[in-house]
């Protein structure tokens, strides 16, 4: 197949064009110095006449404050250019494979949220997301819109730079020997190579829609920080950190756990528990990323 990934040099969007080429697909890895989200124009011309079956979008205006701060600019990249990126694909007869996220849930369920589930996001990320979401949707019938939760990979995240939080924890416990995290927060934390590997296995069928796909469980942050140090031997002391700690400027959901029900359902399912998606991490990162 001839698959177009947009972000391709992002945290994700490097390990989906690593796992469509694996596969042995013609991969056009698309980065923001050659795509516009939120230009119609810059999507149709790289775009319109690629010939891609499958087109994955992977990029996003996803930190959260600078979403908050910027909201013109965040719904441009989120919202229209989902929209942009829907109309182009469905012009050019491609399914549109389009990532989103837990936090267009509030957070106030307390049991992990299914695809039926309503939204109500809590910030600006969070609802110009949503909206992106629902312009795939409405424009392009062959879409999979995959949310999903709390990513981490061996490769940086642009947007919010420097280490994602297993690596900080990592380093913080090496030269502290105690980290404190809190334990009010829960999520469940998905190593990007397994999303990518989800991408694949769906981009093989038909069964378009909406799905759930995170690691399998949840934990809080605590918890999180508690099973790397485990995972990695390191005898490192976590103590429960006070919100007040770390205060959000922006409000964020509690509880953002995500239940992979329509993926079950549907047989296709590729996610382990987060404790073997965190071994399986730690034992291909070892070293690689340390220092
Ligand atoms: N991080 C999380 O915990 C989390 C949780 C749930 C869902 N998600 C979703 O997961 C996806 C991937 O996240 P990630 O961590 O891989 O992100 P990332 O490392 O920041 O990569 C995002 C990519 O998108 C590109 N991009 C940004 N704005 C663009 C625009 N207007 N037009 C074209 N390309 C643009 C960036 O290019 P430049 O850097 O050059 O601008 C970058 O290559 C996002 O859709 C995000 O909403 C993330």
């Amino acid at each position: 197949m001839r698959i177009a990934v947009i972000g391709a040099n992002g945290q994700l969007g490097l390990d989906v064009v690593a796992a469509f080429e694996r596969r042995g697909d013609e991969v056009s890895a698309l980065t923001h110095a050659e795509i516009e989200l939120s230009s119609f124009d810059s999507v149709q011309s790289c775009l319109g006449a690629s010939g891609a079956d499958v087109v994955v979008n992977t990029a996003a205006m996803h930190h959260v404050e600078k979403c908050e701060a910027e909201p013109e600019r965040a719904f441009a990249v989120n919202a229209m250019g989902a929209r942009n990126l829907a109309m182009v694909t469905r012009q050019a007869g491609a399914a549109l494979v389009h990532v989103s996220t837990d936090y267009v849930f509030d957070g106030s369920k307390g049991e992990p949220y299914v695809e039926d589930d309503a939204p109500l996001p809590l910030n600006v990320y969070g609802n110009s997301k949503l909206a992106g979401e629902c312009f795939v949707r409405t424009l392009n019938p062959r879409h999979y819109v995959l949310r999903t939760s709390a990513i981490y990979g061996k490769h940086p995240c642009r947007a919010k730079g420097g280490l994602n939080f297993v690596e900080l924890m990592l380093k913080l416990g090496r030269e502290r020997g105690r980290v404190r995290v809190v334990d009010s927060e829960f999520v469940s934390p998905t190593p990007t190579v397994d999303i990518a590997r989800q991408i694949v296995a769906l981009s093989d069928g038909d069964g378009y829609g909406l799905y759930h796909a995170t690691a399998e469980g949840s934990c809080s942050w605590h918890a999180f920080a508690t099973e790397i140090f485990a995972a990695a031997r390191m005898p490192v002391q976590v103590d429960i950190a006070d919100p007040s700690e770390f205060p959000a400027k922006v409000p964020r959901p509690r509880y953002s756990v995500l239940e992979n029900r329509r993926l079950k359902a549907a047989g296709v399912n590729v996610f382990q528990s987060w404790e073997t998606g965190l071994a399986e991490y730690l034992g291909a990162t070892a070293g690689a990323l340390a220092g």
